[in-house]
């Protein structure tokens, strides 16, 4: 048994300067990476709705969101550092189209709703995927994974308050909040990824404690934990055969349309070539801070001053 292998055995993190396959350091970059470019595309959805939201208090808490999924971006970038990427290069793959982000980014919002839908579907299927990432065997992501959760919690709440209010409120906001859910509800069972017959790197991840579960579980979870919430919130979940199942004590429930989320993950979504012509834009806008900051770094390491 290799040092590597021991450590996985004793259920021990593995840290950056540890022994480990390049297949595993490989795999951790990629997750890694995609995850944190999912964190920086996830604020365009929302962040479409910062000037127009309804109130002062509305705009303040989906100000402080946004911003943290910027700073969620920011710890797992750092994490992709410690195993020798550069943030640089990851963020050039991301928007030449060479590095993969969440499926649920290329859908639009459009209305208020759809950001409590976002906040309680959403970010709900996020914490049900990211809590078992809080025990995964990379000790950077593991730990970042925590803080993380923390704040997801928090936004799925702010979610479900804001529609628990549009649900007391006049019927075309009920209304509203049942057109967001149903447009919502397919896009959110497929952020856990293709079915375990049809994923390919379950299995290794797993035996490299790098995913706690497989999509199939935790995307069993989400439907256990989310049929409850529906209900206590007042609004139908689009699917007829959504239904208890007493021997199996889970839901029964359809399967999402996986040609549609194969079609989504390779670039031909409803809006990927908004989001990532967004982002390419936001680099270039960007490019003149980063050669100051490199040029002062420079500057302040061969005795410079300012
Ligand atoms: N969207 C885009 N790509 C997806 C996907 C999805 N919903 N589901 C799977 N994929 C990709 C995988 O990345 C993999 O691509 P690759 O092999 O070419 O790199 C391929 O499809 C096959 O899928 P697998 O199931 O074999 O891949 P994984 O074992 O990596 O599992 C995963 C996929 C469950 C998403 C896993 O990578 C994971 O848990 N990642 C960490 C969490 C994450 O990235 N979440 C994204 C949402 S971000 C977010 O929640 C922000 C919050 O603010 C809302």
């Amino acid at each position: 048994m290799t040092v590597f292998e021991r450590a996985l055995a004793r259920d021990q993190r593995i840290e950056p300067r540890d022994t480990m396959p390049d297949a595993y350091r490989a795999t951790m970059i990629r997750q890694i990476a995609q995850h944190a470019h999912s964190e920086i595309i996830g604020m365009q959805p929302e962040g479409e709705w910062i000037t127009r939201a309804p109130s002062l208090r509305r705009k303040a808490i989906l100000l402080a969101k946004v911003q943290d999924e910027a700073g969620h971006g920011l710890y797992l970038y750092s994490a992709a550092e410690t195993l020798g990427a550069d943030r640089g290069d990851l963020t050039r793959r991301l928007i030449e189209g060479r590095q993969k982000y969440s499926s649920i980014f290329n859908y639009p919002t459009l209305t208020f709703a759809d950001v409590g839908v976002i906040g309680w579907l959403v970010d709900g299927a996020a914490i049900c995927n990211q809590v078992p990432l809080c025990r995964s065997s990379y000790g950077p992501y593991a730990r970042a994974m925590i803080r993380i959760c923390k704040e997801e919690s928090f936004h799925q709440r702010q979610g479900y308050e804001l529609l628990t209010t549009m649900m007391g409120g006049t019927a075309q906001q009920r209304a509203m909040v049942q057109d967001a859910v149903d447009r919502w509800w397919w896009p959110s069972l497929m952020m856990f990824g293709p079915p375990d017959g049809a994923s390919p790197n379950t299995a290794q991840s797993m035996a490299w404690k790098i995913k706690r579960h497989t999509n199939d579980e935790l995307r069993q979870r989400f439907v256990d934990m989310t049929v409850p919430q529906a209900s206590a919130l007042g609004v139908t979940l689009p699917d007829p055969e959504l239904r208890w199942n007493e021997a199996r004590g889970q839901h029964d429930f359809g399967a999402p349309d996986w040609d549609e989320l194969k079609r989504v993950i390779s670039g031909d979504g409803p809006l990927n070539h908004q989001r990532l012509a967004r982002r390419r834009q936001a680099d270039a806008d960007g490019a003149w801070v980063r050669e100051a900051a490199a040029a002062h770094a420079a500057r302040s390491s061969s005795g410079g001053t300012t």
